[in-house]
Formats: C-alpha cells, sequence, structure tokens
C-alpha cells in the first residue's frame, strides 16, 4: 500500500489517480460567471464526502481542477459543484449541461469537522465563491438542525449579481434559529441591504458568551486576516476556528508538492486548517 493509499484508505486505489467518467444530470446558470452541476458517478453511488472537500474535475484536452463540493453529503445518488468560469478547463466546463460527461477524482481533503459543530452556535463567514463549498456545511447543519445551536451567515460579494443561491439564503433566514446576513462591497442600484466588506456584519450579530461558538470562513485570501481579527474579537478560541485555504493545486493527492505551504499539503492537511495552524502561515497567505 502507498502512503497516499494509507491517507485515503476508504478510497479505491485506482479512483485517487484515474478518473471516473461522471455524467452531468443537470446544469444551471447562478450568475453570469456562476454555473451549478448537478453530477452523477456510474452506478449512481454516492461520492461519500464531507463539506469542505473537493474533487478534481477533468476534461480531455483541457486539464483538470480542484473544485469543491457544494451539496450537502446528505444528498443521495447525486452531488454538486459550482463552477466559477476562470480559464481553460472552467471556461469549457460552463458550456456543459445535461448528459455531458465529465472526470471526477476524489474526494480530496480533510473537510471541515462537522462533529466540532454539533452543540455549538455555528457562524459561517463566506466572501464570493467560498460560498459553494459552505452551503454543504449549512445544508449538513439544516438536515439535522436539532443537533446545532443557532446558526449565523455573513456573506460578502462586490456586487448584487454574484450572490450566489439567493433563493437558498431566503429559505434558510425563515428558520428562526438562523440569521443570515448579507453585504456587497459598494453601494449598487436596486440594493436596499448592507453595504461594507463581510466584517462589516460582525456588529450585527451577538454572540451568547455562555455558549461555545465554531467558526468556518471559506472567501478569498485577503478576507481571513481582517475575519480572524474579529472573531478574535468576539472572544472565539484559535482552535474553534476553521479555514479553508485555496492554493493551486495539481495533484491533489499529497504527490505533486504545488500546493506546499510552509511544509504543509494543503491537498491533503488541509484545505480546512484551525485558526492556530493558520497563524504558522499567515505570512504565506
Ligand atoms: C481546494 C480548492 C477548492 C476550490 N473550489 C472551487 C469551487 O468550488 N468553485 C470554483 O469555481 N473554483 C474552485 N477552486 C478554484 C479552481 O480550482 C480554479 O478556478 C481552477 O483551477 C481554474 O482552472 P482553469 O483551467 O479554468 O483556469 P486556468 O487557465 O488554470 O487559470 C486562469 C487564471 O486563474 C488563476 N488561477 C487558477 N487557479 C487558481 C487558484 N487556485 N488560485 C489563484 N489563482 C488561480 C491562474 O493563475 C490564471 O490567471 C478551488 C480551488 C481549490 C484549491
Ligand atoms: S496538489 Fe499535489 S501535493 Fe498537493
Amino acid at each position: 500500500m502507498t502512503t497516499v493509499e494509507r491517507r485515503f484508505p476508504e478510497q479505491r486505489p485506482d479512483a485517487l489517480f484515474v478518473p471516473e467518467m461522471a455524467t452531468i444530470k443537470g446544469a444551471a446558470n447562478l450568475t453570469a460567471q456562476d454555473r451549478l452541476f448537478d453530477i452523477e458517478l456510474p452506478g449512481g453511488k454516492n461520492l461519500g464526502h464531507k463539506p469542505g472537500q473537493f474533487v478534481e474535475v477533468s476534461m480531455y484536452g483541457f486539464g483538470e481542477a480542484p473544485i469543491s463540493v457544494s451539496s450537502s453529503p446528505a444528498q443521495d445518488g447525486s452531488f454538486e459543484l459550482c463552477v466559477r468560469k476562470l480559464g481553460g478547463l472552467t471556461g469549457k466546463l460552463h458550456t456543459l449541461g445535461e448528459g455531458d460527461a465529465v472526470g471526477i477524482r476524489g474526494p480530496f481533503g480533510n473537510g471541515f469537522p462537522m462533529e466540532d459543530f454539533e452543540g455549538t452556535d455555528c457562524l459561517i463567514v463566506a466572501g464570493g465563491i467560498g460560498m459553494a463549498p459552505l452551503r454543504s456545511v449549512v445544508n449538513t447543519i439544516l438536515a439535522d438542525r436539532d443537533k446545532y445551536g443557532r446558526m449565523m451567515l455573513l456573506y460578502g460579494n462586490r456586487n448584487p449579481d454574484d450572490i450566489l443561491f439567493k433563493d437558498e439564503l431566503k429559505a434558510w433566514a425563515e428558520d428562526d434559529r438562523n440569521q443570515i446576513l448579507v453585504t456587497i462591497d459598494r453601494p449598487a442600484e436596486g440594493w436596499a441591504g448592507n453595504v461594507g466588506v463581510v466584517t462589516t456584519l460582525f456588529e450585527q450579530i451577538a454572540l451568547d458568551p455562555s455558549r461555545r461558538v465554531v467558526a468556518a470562513v471559506v472567501g478569498p485570501p485577503v478576507m481571513y486576516r481582517f475575519v480572524y481579527a474579529e472573531l478574535t474579537m468576539k472572544h472565539i478560541p484559535d482552535d474553534h476556528i476553521y479555514f479553508s485555504l485555496e492554493r493551486r493545486m495539481k495533484c491533489g493527492v499529497g504527490k505533486c508538492g504545488h500546493c506546499q505551504i510552509e511544509g504543509k499539503y494543503v491537498c491533503i492537511d488541509g484545505p480546512v486548517f484551525t485558526g492556530a495552524e493558520l497563524g504558522q502561515f499567515r505570512e504565506s497567505i
């Protein structure tokens, strides 16, 4: 057994390196640059992922890219990926629809330790496309709502047209136990909500000091320093804060070294790190 196989004992060894051809069951544009895909593995088997894990998505001639799983593990028979159009592969993926095939390896990475969120108030901070993996966290909480305390979602975007999963945000807000706050960076015509970066939403949440709070954060690296400062001011300890990092990746399984940062491989040691771990490579992000 190779080192990689030992790291992923639950995976078939060939799925670590060889993509399985999966079928797109459905696809829809969420914004001008984001497309949501519902994907089925051969035989309709479950992906078996944890929130915060990613898959390597490939197309012959266009390459391979890590994309976070956006659906909850509770979804049966298929899983969802939200892909932002950026370059060669993601641009090509945006031309695909129902019935088309893509290669899938994974799921990879450590994911969020959801057991740590049970029985606690959950503070979720999303920036831009960071909402894609965090939607999996949110839907895991909602699928077993009584296991968790309050859920507070702070979600920032550049402008209103970039906001992902708008209908779901509204539906999540209908439950009193959920507080859903959305902001955009600059004023925009027709937007009556909060204006300012995501950290401006922190003043709108009141944490109960008698309750444990665990935070999950995904967004652009520039956001992390400021969000970390706010979480610290709210007295959330470093080991209750989970950040997901995005690095350039190739293999996704700890072999090529592309994602290395201060001696850690983001693909297998992460992408989710605690605030304490993040402190060790703060200079690098
Ligand atoms: C763990 C992880 C999870 C991710 N989850 C998602 C997701 O859920 N949805 C999604 O849309 N994207 C996600 N990404 C980013 C996605 O992998 C890249 O957008 C994709 O690789 C771009 O491939 P491409 O061939 O289209 O672009 P390329 O042609 O390779 O690149 C286009 C441009 O983007 C830059 N670029 C590409 N990848 C990155 C990167 N990782 N960081 C910074 N700059 C980059 C390149 O330098 C280039 O300028 C994730 C990345 C990681 C590491
Ligand atoms: S992507 Fe190859 S080691 Fe992480």
